[in-house]
C-alpha cells in the first residue's frame, strides 16, 4: 500500500494548474447515460473515483474513448441498468447513475451505499424524489430497484440540502414528462456545472445557481462537448497548504469566486491573496493567526475544507472554533492531527483547536479523503518526517497531489 513521506520546513513556491472539479466531473460522467449521442469532455481530472465511476458505466455499455483529460462518451449501447454492490460500496457516488437510467431506460438497479467515515448518508432524498416523479421503489436484498413506464414531473421539496441528491432529480427530470420544479436544491457550483452540460444537451432549465430549479422535460437530449469546472477544493487545499508552509504560489486554471468564503478566511489567517479570471496567487510569510468557522452548504464553508484548515489552525496563533454541520462524524483527523502536536478537543460537533508553536512530525493515518489532504498540510508545516498511511483516500480525490507539492519545494514522495 503507498504512502507519502513528507518533510516539513520548506517554503513553497512557483505554480501549480489545478485539475476539475472531482465532484463536477463524477456527475458528468453520468449525463453520459442520457442520451445516445456522444459527450465530449475536458478537464476531466486524473483521479481513482473517476476511474472507477468510469468502470461502472463501461460496464453498463457506455462507450468511453479518453485521451489524456479529454473523453468521448458514447451511450447508444447501454444494455445493462444495474450498480453493483462490488461498485458502489467502493464509491458511494455511483448512486448517481439512478436518475439518469430511470429517466432514459424507465429501470435501474444500484445497490444502496452504506455508511462511510464521514456519517450516515443516506439517500432517501434521491427515492423520495424519484418516487414523487412517479417511479415505483423497492428495496430488497441491500438493492434499490426502480421501475417506472415515464417519469412525469413533479414539485419536490428535500427535506435537506443535497448535493448529489440535486443532481440525480435534476438529471432524471430533464427526461421526465412535464415540469418538475426542485425546491431547496444545492447550488454547489458542481450542480451548476452539470446544469450547464445539461443544457448544452438540451434540457430546459431555468434557475440554474439558485435554490430553485424548474426543469421542463423534453423527450431526447443530444451530444454536446463540455469542460469540467476547476475544482474549487483542490484549489483551497493548495493555498492551505501554502498558508501553513509559508511561501508564494500561484495557483493556474482555477477561479476565486467559487471559493469566496475560504479566501475570506485565508486573509483573515494573514494570507495574502491576489485573484485573476484564472488565476490566484497565494502569499504567506508569517505564523497563520486563528481562524473560527462553521461549515454549511455552498456558498458558506464547505465542509470539504473544514479539515484542511483545522491543520492551519493547529500551528495559529490563538484558539480557534470549528463547527461541523453537515456530517456528523467528519472529525476523524483530530486524533492524527493531535498525533502530530495539535491540540484539539472536541466538543459535540465543534472542535476546540489551540494553536501550538509547533508540530513534529509522526507516522499517520489517513482515514478520508478530506482527512488525509489536512494531514498532508500539517506534515508540509511540522518539523522532520511524516509518514502518511492508507493514501489511496488521497488518490481518490487529488490528481498527483505529492507531483503538484513537491514542484513547487516541498519534501514529499511516495513510497511503496
Ligand atoms: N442526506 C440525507 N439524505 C439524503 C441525502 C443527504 O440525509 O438523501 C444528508 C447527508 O447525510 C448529509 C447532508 O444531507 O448529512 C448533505 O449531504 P449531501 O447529499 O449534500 O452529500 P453528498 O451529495 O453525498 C457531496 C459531495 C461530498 C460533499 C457533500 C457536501 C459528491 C460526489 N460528493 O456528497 O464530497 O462533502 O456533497 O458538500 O459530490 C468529498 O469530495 O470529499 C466529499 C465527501
Amino acid at each position: 500500500m503507498d504512502k507519502l513521506l513528507i518533510t516539513g520546513g520548506n517554503r513553497l513556491s512557483g505554480d501549480i494548474t489545478i485539475s476539475g472539479a472531482k465532484n463536477a466531473a463524477l456527475p458528468i460522467l453520468c449525463a453520459g447515460l442520457l442520451t445516445a449521442d456522444t459527450v465530449q469532455l475536458s478537464n476531466v481530472p486524473h483521479l481513482q473515483d473517476v476511474n472507477t465511476m468510469l468502470k461502472l458505466l463501461r460496464q453498463m455499455g457506455l462507450r468511453v474513448e479518453q485521451d489524456d483529460d479529454r473523453y468521448s462518451l458514447n451511450g447508444a449501447a447501454i444494455d445493462k441498468c444495474e450498480a453493483p454492490y462490488e461498485m458502489v460500496k467502493t464509491m458511494r457516488a455511483s448512486i448517481l447513475v439512478l436518475g439518469p437510467l430511470l429517466a432514459r431506460f424507465g429501470e435501474a438497479k444500484v445497490s444502496l451505499p452504506g455508511g462511510c467515515a464521514i456519517g450516515s448518508r443516506p439517500v432517501d432524498q434521491h427515492i423520495k424524489g424519484l418516487q414523487a416523479m412517479g417511479a415505483d421503489i423497492t428495496i430488497e436484498a441491500g438493492y434499490i430497484h426502480a421501475k417506472v413506464k415515464k417519469l412525469r414531473g413533479a414539485r419536490i421539496l428535500t427535506d435537506m440540502i443535497t448535493v448529489t441528491g440535486t443532481e440525480n432529480l435534476l438529471m432524471a427530470a430533464t427526461l421526465a414528462e412535464g415540469e418538475t420544479v426542485l425546491e431547496n436544491a444545492a447550488r454547489e457550483p458542481e450542480v451548476t456545472d452539470l446544469a450547464n452540460l445539461l443544457v448544452a444537451m438540451g434540457a430546459k432549465i431555468e434557475g440554474i445557481g439558485t435554490d430553485r430549479l424548474v426543469i421542463q422535460g423534453v423527450a431526447k437530449l443530444h451530444g454536446a462537448s463540455h469542460t469540467v469546472i476547476a475544482d474549487r477544493i483542490e484549489t483551497g487545499t493548495f493555498l492551505c497548504a501554502v498558508a501553513a508552509a509559508g511561501g508564494d504560489v500561484t495557483l493556474k486554471n482555477t477561479r476565486g469566486d467559487i471559493l469566496e468564503v475560504a479566501l475570506d478566511k485565508l486573509r483573515e489567517a494573514g494570507a495574502i491573496l491576489t485573484t485573476g479570471s484564472d488565476w490566484i496567487r497565494v502569499q504567506m510569510s508569517a505564523r497563520p493567526k486563528a481562524v473560527s468557522f462553521r461549515t454549511t452548504e455552498y456558498p458558506g464553508f464547505p465542509t470539504d475544507m473544514q479539515a484542511q484548515f483545522m491543520a492551519l489552525d493547529c500551528i495559529a496563533d490563538g484558539i480557534s472554533r470549528v463547527t461541523e454541520t453537515i456530517f456528523e462524524n467528519r472529525f476523524m483527523h483530530v486524533q492524527e492531527l493531535n498525533r502530530l502536536g495539535a491540540s484539539i478537543d472536541i466538543d459535540g460537533h465543534t472542535a476546540i483547536v489551540q494553536g501550538v508553536d509547533k508540530l513534529i512530525g509522526a507516522p499517520v493515518m489517513a482515514t478520508d479523503l478530506r482527512a488525509s489532504a489536512s494531514l498532508v498540510i500539517a506534515a508540509l508545516a511540522a518539523q522532520g518526517q511524516t509518514l502518511v498511511d492508507r493514501i489511496y483516500h488521497l488518490d481518490r480525490g487529488y490528481d498527483r497531489m505529492e507531483v503538484k507539492l513537491s514542484a513547487v519545494g516541498a519534501n514529499i514522495e511516495r513510497v511503496k
